[in-house]
Formats: C-alpha cells, sequence, structure tokens
C-alpha cells in the first residue's frame, strides 16, 4: 500500500487529483469508479474546474439506496449529477438500479455491467467501521454487487446529509468486495479524526472481514490519500 498524506484534506484532494489528472491525460483512464459521501467531494470540484475531458470516459458507481428514485435529490445518482457530471459529462455513467425491488435482477444487472467496464482506477472513501462501499463488516471478501442492510453505525453516520433521520434509507445495493479487489488501481480517500482508527486497522491490522478495507492490504495497486487527523493513528 502507498500511503500519501496531507496536512490538509484539501492538499491531500489536490494530491488524489493529480492521480486521475495523470491517468486521463495519458489515456489510462477509459472507466472511472466513484464513490458518493462528503470525502470525494474536494476531489470532484478539483476535476469540475479542471480541462479534463471525461466524455469518452464511462463511470461506474460503487452504490446506491433501495428505493430512491435517481431524481430524488438524496440518491447517490443525484448526487454524482450535481457534483461531477453536470460540469464533466462522461460517456455513460452506471449505477445500480435503487428503484428496482427485484433485487437479484439488479445485482446480476450490475455485474454484467462491471464485467463489460473493467474499472482502470477506482475512488473510495471508508466509513468508520472500515465499510468500503456499503460492504459492512463481515461482508465477503467473496462478494459481487449485493443487497445490503445498512448497519445502524453507517445509518447514522449518513443522517447528516437528511432532514430527518428516519428518511435515512436502510438498504442500499453496492459493488462487492470482489467487484472493488477487480480494480486495475484504488485511491482510498479518508479525512478527520473520525477515520484515525479505520485508517489503522485498514493498514496495520489483520485481513479481516471484520474491517472490509483491510482487503486492500492485498491489492497490488492501492494508494491512500490521508489528511494528517486521519493519519494520526498510523
Ligand atoms: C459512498 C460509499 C461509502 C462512503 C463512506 C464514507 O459511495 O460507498 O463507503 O465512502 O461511507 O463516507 P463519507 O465520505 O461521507 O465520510
Amino acid at each position: 500500500m502507498k500511503i500519501i498524506t496531507e496536512k490538509t484534506a484539501q492538499a491531500a484532494s489536490a494530491r488524489a487529483f493529480d492521480i486521475v489528472n495523470g491517468l486521463s491525460k495519458q489515456e489510462q483512464l477509459k472507466v472511472l469508479g466513484l464513490a458518493t459521501g462528503s470525502t470525494p467531494l474536494g476531489l470532484y470540484k478539483l476535476i469540475r474546474e479542471s480541462d479534463l475531458d471525461f466524455s469518452q470516459c464511462t463511470s461506474v458507481n460503487l452504490d446506491e439506496y433501495v428505493g430512491l428514485k435517481s431524481t430524488d435529490p438524496q440518491s447517490y445518482h443525484y448526487f454524482m449529477q450535481k457534483h461531477l457530471f453536470s460540469a464533466k459529462p462522461f460517456k455513460e455513467s452506471f449505477f445500480p438500479d435503487g428503484v428496482n425491488p427485484d433485487a437479484a435482477a439488479v445485482t446480476r444487472e450490475y455485474d454484467r455491467v462491471l464485467a463489460q467496464h473493467p474499472i482502470d482506477l477506482q475512488v473510495l472513501g471508508i466509513g468508520q467501521n472500515g465499510h468500503i462501499g456499503f460492504n459492512e463488516p463481515g461482508t465477503s471478501f467473496d462478494s459481487h454487487t449485493h443487497h445490503v442492510a445498512l448497519t445502524e453505525s453507517t445509518i447514522k453516520a449518513n443522517a447528516r446529509f437528511f432532514d430527518n433521520p428516519d428518511q435515512v434509507p436502510r438498504y442500499a445495493y453496492t459493488m462487492g468486495i470482489a467487484s472493488i479487489m477487480a480494480a486495475k488501481r484504488i485511491i482510498l480517500l479518508a479525512f478527520g479524526k473520525e477515520k484515525a482508527a479505520a485508517v489503522r486497522q485498514t493498514v496495520k491490522g489483520p485481513v479481516t472481514p471484520t474491517v472490509p478495507a483491510s482487503i486492500l492490504q492485498r491489492h497490488s495497486d492501492v494508494t491512500l490519500v490521508l489528511d494528517k487527523a486521519a493519519a494520526s493513528r498510523l
């Protein structure tokens, strides 16, 4: 694992942008895997403000809430539209279909999409419990796209984006751990002291499904991009 630590989240986002920019300019970015949440916002802002052209690039998103339409302001589709796609159109963008209640059909279809679009670079955040995507502790390392019940800690963390905690969806579709590990390169961004314990377990702990991100120790091209607070327990 390569670890880059910068003093601030802003400086760390600039380092993450350098990686995206470099690959894009070398035409090595045909498929970009994206995450939502607050962590990649600085990176997405830098991409929006850049001269990068993604019109020949496909994006695949890590996850989507179950039950929210793409036009719902709380959906991850809407989030990506707002923070990235509106300014930087991609050739095409894929999400698990959050409104299809047939979980088997959704996961099968998304696995097909991922098989057809091998990821050149996957951007990840990390949950305080070590989740990546919505692969909560205990998820099998062999998992592909699946339907998940979010843990109470994740629901609580996500509640900050909703007016009322009761509105936070309880279920999501997510790429699995095997789907993430299939990406050619991965950058995991983590900012703030709330992430320090998860970052420590990811880097220094045993590789265990109890800390889903710990599997990244076994990937051949992973870069952790941290601010000082998230790196404080390394
Ligand atoms: C989001 C995702 C999640 C987040 C994680 C951290 O698409 O898959 O794993 O990356 O929950 O969220 P933030 O960045 O809001 O702390």
